[in-house]
């Protein structure tokens, strides 16, 4: 790496997307429901009514999508399987046509010269086990074992690279504490419950994974946060420690130091006794990983109080911070945001990849998901002019290359996302992709990022 522009010899450029957002053909070939399904269904949950249908149906159109891959050189793509195509009920009978899908996907992946990193769960658990009482309950867990022990004897011989789960923290708190997502409840002792059964799932996942034979690497894609004091006070001290807490140190604690954090479990007493902790689950869970993925969008301030700060900057006070009161507020900077609202600030992922370097013990590191929503839209010149992406992905891989030059062993980067898909409640109006997707006709076009971005990954180094 002896030119500063460029990235170490090998460096894996790719990009991701997920399976509920991308696939569309909800019901076809036997694929069950999941709890996505649902609720996109219930009117109000996600915008404009919108459904996994049609998505970029990229179940029907993935030879086209993995000749699109092969014209960004991309050396890597990250998917995710769909649980309710593989294992309809999400126990019991496994559906062949299911993994047919992702069988002929790896081919012709493997043919394209693009190395496939396949998620487990990105989210959409079947509906059944949410019926049966979803990842609050401990056989939610089990059930996901026997899945990824299907799925990894199926893809294994073609696939070695694994990540167990996608961004607990989403299904835990989003899902049953805010509601905001799927299955939208609200209630937090149930979103620890499932914090520690997400946790337990990728244990028993990892541990099915490698029971196969098969050569396989695997770990999971954590949406760490990045949270900063607003103010250089002790409330603002206090507030960030919590958050960082319930946010952060509740999954990497136990997965990289075998337990739950002391003052995490004190903070949260009044919520749970975190009895569903059982004899053995911490040593499963801590079981070491042979990579972590990184998740990374925008940092998040927070103060211990709104007094004295702007209105304006202070928002979602108190909101999906596990019972959390006036006394933790966030605070926005007043910086560039994208088209979700999230402020841009590459120092961001500097942090956290410098942070987890060091709780992760020196496994290797990828950022399994980096990018931005911005309104795009085809100009007449057919193209997809979208400057304000270029540069929120130069600065952030910029960041990421002086954290490989400070010594965080950072392998790869994947963008998020290939296509513009389904922005879970946000539905379609947030466009999150390198390429374009009309939803009417299905068309992709290449947007200018996707140009730019297809040079870095055949150059491995910044133009100059
Ligand atoms: C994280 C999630 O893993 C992905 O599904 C989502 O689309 C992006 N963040 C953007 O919000």
């Amino acid at each position: 790496m002896s030119n500063p522009n460029d990235f170490p010899e090998g460096f894996l450029w790719g990009a991701a997307t997920a399976s509920f957002q991308i696939e569309g053909a909800t019901t076809a070939d036997g694929r069950g429901r999941s709890i996505w399904d649902t609720f996109a269904d219930t009117p109000g949950k996600v915008l404009n009514g919108d459904t996994g249908d049609p998505a970029d149906d990229h179940y029907h159109r993935y030879a086209e999508d993995v000749a699109l891959m092969r014209r960004l050189n991309l050396g890597a793509y990250r998917f995710s399987v769909a649980w309710p195509r593989i294992i309809p009920e999400g126990s019991g009978a496994v559906n062949q046509a299911g993994l047919d899908f992702y069988d002929r996907l790896v081919d012709s992946l493997l043919e394209a010269g693009v190395q496939p990193w396949a998620t487990l769960y990105h989210w959409d658990l079947p509906q059944p086990l949410e019926d049966a009482g979803g990842w609050p309950a401990r056989d939610t867990a089990y059930r996901f074992a026997e899945y990824a022990k299907v799925v990894a004897d199926a893809l294994g011989d073609r696939v070695t690279n694994w990540m167990t789960i996608n961004e607990p923290w989403c299904s835990a708190f989003l899902g049953y504490e805010n509601g905001h997502h799927a299955p939208g409840r609200r209630d937090a002792a149930a979103a620890l419950a499932a914090t520690h059964h997400l946790l337990l799932g990728h244990g028993l996942a990892t541990e099915a994974i490698r029971s196969t034979g098969h050569t396989a690497t695997v770990g999971l894609a954590h949406n760490q946060a990045v949270i900063r004091p607003h103010g250089a006070n002790a409330a603002d001290a206090r507030a960030a420690r919590r958050a960082d807490g319930v946010r952060n140190r509740i999954f990497t604690d136990p997965l990289f130091k075998g337990a739950y954090p002391a003052d995490v479990v004190e903070d949260l007493a009044d919520i749970s006794d975190f009895s569903f902790v059982q004899e053995g689950d911490l040593a499963t869970i801590s079981a070491p990983i042979d990579f972590l993925g990184v998740n990374y969008y925008s940092p998040e301030f927070v103060a211990g109080s709104a007094k004295g700060i702007d209105p304006a900057l202070v928002s979602g006070e108190g909101e999906a911070w596990l019972g959390a009161g006036p006394e933790e507020v966030h605070v926005s900077q007043g910086l560039p945001v994208t088209h979700m609202g999230w402020e841009i600030d590459p120092t961001g992922l500097y942090d956290v990849l410098q942070r987890l370097a060091g709780e992760s013990g020196g496994i290797d590191l990828y950022v399994t998901e980096n990018g931005c929503a911005f309104e795009d839209t085809v100009s007449e010149d057919g193209a997809v002019h979208d400057p304000d992406r270029t540069s929120y992905y130069e600065g952030h891989l910029r960041a990421a290359k002086e954290a490989i030059h400070a010594g965080v062993p950072l392998r790869g980067y994947f963008a998020w996302s290939l296509l513009d898909n389904f922005e879970w409640a946000w539905g379609y109006s947030r466009r999150f992709g390198i390429v374009h997707v009309n939803y009417e006709t299905q068309e992709r076009i290449v947007k200018d990022t996707g140009h730019w971005y297809a040079e870095l990954a055949r150059t491995s180094r910044f133009p100059v």
